[in-house]
């Protein structure tokens, strides 16, 4: 074990291990807050304690391209060892609960973008409760309550979830609906929510832009009385979404640092091999999980769903990207593939930059690799799980991308599977809730 990791730091170069903390851009800067992104400064502590990061954006970015299985094999090695000296063996269950598949947001890749005419669900209290005593009877520590971005989920019903998941069990609770307004979020944290997950795909703002049309919004969608309702279509009704100025930072990232003041633990990921991404804005987003000092960092490969434009896109390149010749951008950089190894190159090299953050092996990672995306993420820097809780009638509804759902499986089912899984490959169930553990407080 040892001397692998002296091979790693060999492959390193040994340069990294005594660098000053570095900008978002790359630049190595005695100035810590120089390069930082407005968003990020504010976030920063006013001492920085610390230690500084093991890879400069560079070195990174050498990994991202790296190719040949005998190095990758010191990186795998390195983020296991790096996982299980500071989060342990104990993989942490987060029961998710997909609410509602309504959506007012249009992104190219997704599924459930709200212009797709398919038939749409949203779960009523008693639903959800009902997930949320399975989560409890199979000893998770968290239940995730995900969404589209679905305003007919209203403030008062988030609330009175949130208030009676945490009076009638011991669970934490993570909230994951997208942009809602701050007045909300403070509202959900007031009545005792723990975490908000608000993924934001990609640093690239003109790729960010690109994927997430800012003219297009759609309205509340009513609910039926069985909770199933057909889909109303586009109606388009500008300005209910803020849209993002020209030359902006990420909206998501200013979002987050919002969520942090008001006490939430916060995650935020991206999805690896989306049609535009270069190594080089990856790298970036690997850099700005450390400047955000997340506590959870989910990265997932993009799965191309054929009835959206990205998805469309992408099935015509897909081919060469898997055959290994990768098409190249007019500047000569080259488009990431969405395949398993850059998925865990992602995850492994978050792990290292980011040593104590949760990082779950994502459910997008176990559909582009059926028989070992799962463990290969855990083996490699993954220390979180997330199950799927949601009704087998509803999940199937909540396509986000082809192959997600395996609707046979109920949750206990599942379950019997998951602890299997990890007998196998040497771990155990996290206890408790299964926050972060910082390093340095
Ligand atoms: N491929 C992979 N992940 C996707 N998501 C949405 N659509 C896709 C897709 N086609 C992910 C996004 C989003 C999360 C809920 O699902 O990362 O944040």
């Amino acid at each position: 074990m040892q001397a692998a990791g002296a091979v790693f730091r060999l492959l390193q170069g040994k340069r990294g291990l005594s660098r000053a903390v570095r900008s978002y851009g790359g630049e190595a800067t005695s100035d810590a807050g120089a390069g930082d992104t407005s968003a990020t400064r504010s976030s920063r502590r006013s001492v920085d304690v610390s230690p500084p990061c093991p890879f400069s954006r560079d070195e990174v970015l050498a990994w991202l391209k790296e190719d040949d299985d005998w190095k990758l094999s010191f990186l795998w090695e390195e983020a296991d060892r790096v996982r299980r000296e500071h989060v342990g063996d104990e993989v942490h269950l987060r029961g998710l609960i997909e609410l509602s598949s309504y959506c007012r947001r249009d992104c190219l890749y997704c599924g459930i973008r709200a212009s797709r005419k398919i038939e749409r669900y949203r779960m009523t209290e008693e639903e959800v409760m009902e997930c949320v005593r399975t989560a409890q009877k199979l000893e998770y520590g968290t239940v995730v309550l995900q969404s589209g971005e679905d305003l007919g989920l209203t403030s008062d019903f988030i609330t009175r979830v949130v208030r009676r998941i945490k009076t009638e069990t011991p669970l934490a609770v993570t909230l994951s609906l997208g942009e809602r307004s701050l007045d909300e979020m403070k509202e959900w944290r007031m009545a005792g929510a723990d975490r908000y997950l608000l993924k934001h795909e990609t640093s690239d703002p003109e790729l960010f832009r690109r994927i997430h049309p800012e003219d297009r919004a759609f309205p509340v969608q009513s609910r039926g009385k069985t909770g199933t309702v057909p889909s109303q279509g586009p109606v388009r009704l500008p300005g209910t979404v803020p849209a993002l100025p020209e030359g902006s930072s990420n909206p998501r990232v200013e979002l987050l640092m919002r969520l942090r003041e008001l006490g939430y633990e916060i995650g935020s990921g991206v999805m690896v091999g989306i049609p535009g991404q270069s190594y080089e804005s990856l790298a970036d987003d690997i850099m700005l999980f450390r400047e955000l000092d997340l506590e959870m960092i989910g990265c997932g490969p993009f799965v191309p769903h054929p009835e959206t434009p990205l998805g469309r896109q992408a099935g015509e390149s897909m081919g060469t990207v898997h055959n290994g010749t990768v098409p190249g951008f007019a500047d000569g950089r080259s488009q990431v593939p969405a395949t398993d190894t850059m998925t865990t190159k992602v995850v492994a090299l978050t792990r290292l930059v980011c040593p104590d953050a949760n990082i779950p092996s994502t459910t997008a990672l176990a559909t582009v690799n059926r028989e070992h995306g799962r463990e290969l993420g855990l083996e490699r820097g993954a220390n979180v799980w997330m199950p799927n809780l949601t009704p087998l009638k509803y999940r199937i509804l909540y396509e986000i991308y082809p192959g997600k759902a395996k609707v046979i499986d109920t949750a206990e089912e599942f379950h019997q599977n998951l602890l299997a899984t990890l007998a196998h490959i040497g771990r155990v169930p996290g206890k408790g809730p299964g926050g972060r553990k910082r390093v340095i407080q």
